[in-house]
């Protein structure tokens, strides 16, 4: 009796200090394998009277149920704690930031462009992109500017050889697109165009954007009319503004439209006129039945008076800090 009284205390002690599943598969081959001790103690009782072996066999049997249950309960401890270490070795840190992708934004002269393009939408206006290599005809001959004229001089033509070139205006289109389509038209053109000059404002590419306008009895209060609604319309208010006379080879009468700053200063910001009736003969639209108007105007001036930009240098040196302060919804 005495000796399994301490069987039971040994077995406790043994698979309370059990620490991982492998020593309690062990204890529980120990104990309750085939060869194991309550096994033995069974096969001992033989040597023992009736009465005392009635007496054994039912304390073997119930430290023997008391070790099953033990065991299993232990087993289930050590799963928990098991589990409970994976959790904590595999635990994800959701309150670390995840890693950004640098949004890209689009570029103030893009923006510009776009800007314009749906204001002209509204007026019925298509936008089409020309060539950058043009040659001589369209970009000067056609345009009335034929060799030797003074005009050129102002352009400071990039020549690519005796005839091409890059192109130094968009009124090239105005050629290209009157000798493919058939009037009624309203068209913008914006697109790259080329200099030799480079300052704080002029670089050798910049854009610009043209508008052509041909239909019967159109006449120059209707283009009036456009660039009013659209300069008040592109900074969002009344500004002052003047037609001044000019001259352009390919439109007759010509003026430049200026604006009044805020420090009071007349600044020029587009070309326009009615379209040479020389023109018109070029791309054979009779001037008699047609007439048409043009302008045209740099995206990069534009842009500089919304923003307040100086320096006309700063929008194509890529330097992210001054990109990065464009964000448009
Ligand atoms: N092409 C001219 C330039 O680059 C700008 C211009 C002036 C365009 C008058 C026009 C116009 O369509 O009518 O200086």
């Amino acid at each position: 009796m005495l000796m399994l009284k301490k069987l039971w205390v040994v077995i406790t002690s043994e698979i309370n200090n059990a620490n991982s599943i492998e020593i309690l598969d062990k204890l529980k081959i120990k104990y309750l394998g085939k060869n194991g001790i309550f096994n033995n103690y069974m096969r001992n009782l033989k040597n023992f009277s009736f009465e005392e072996k009635k007496e054994y066999s039912i304390i073997i049997n119930r430290i023997k149920k008391k070790t099953i249950s033990k065991i299993y309960e232990k087993k289930i401890e050590l799963n928990k704690s098991i589990l409970k270490k994976r959790i904590e070795n595999e635990k994800i840190d959701i309150s670390l930031p995840g890693r950004r992708f640098e949004n890209g934004s689009i570029h103030p002269i893009n923006h510009t462009i776009n800007c314009i393009k749906n204001f002209f939408y509204q007026l019925g206006f298509q936008s089409v992109n020309g060539f950058e290599i043009e040659d001589e005809y369209h970009n000067f001959d056609a345009l009335n500017m034929p060799k030797n004229h003074p005009a050129r001089d102002s352009h400071d033509t990039f020549w690519l050889d005796k005839n091409r070139l890059l192109r130094t205006q968009t009124s090239t289109m105005q050629i290209r697109i009157m000798k493919l389509e058939k009037p009624p038209m309203r068209f913008i053109f914006p697109g790259k165009v080329y200099r030799n000059d480079y300052d704080s404002t002029h670089t050798p590419m910049f854009h610009q954007i043209e508008g052509l306008i041909v239909e019967k009895n159109i006449n120059f209060s209707h283009l009036k009319w456009i660039i009013y609604n659209f300069i008040y319309n592109y900074f969002n208010k009344k500004v002052v503004l003047r037609f001044r006379p000019s001259y352009f080879p390919f439109t007759t009468p010509s003026a430049e439209v200026d604006i009044m700053t805020d420090s009071k200063k007349w600044l020029e910001i587009l070309g326009c006129g009615m379209v040479h009736p020389l023109v018109l003969k070029n791309v054979n639209i009779n001037s008699n039945v047609y007439s048409a108007c043009a302008f045209g105007l740099g995206v990069e001036r534009m842009t500089m008076l919304r923003y307040g930009i100086s320096d006309i240098r700063t929008f194509f040196e890529n330097d992210l800090r001054f990109i990065k302060q464009f964000k448009y919804i």
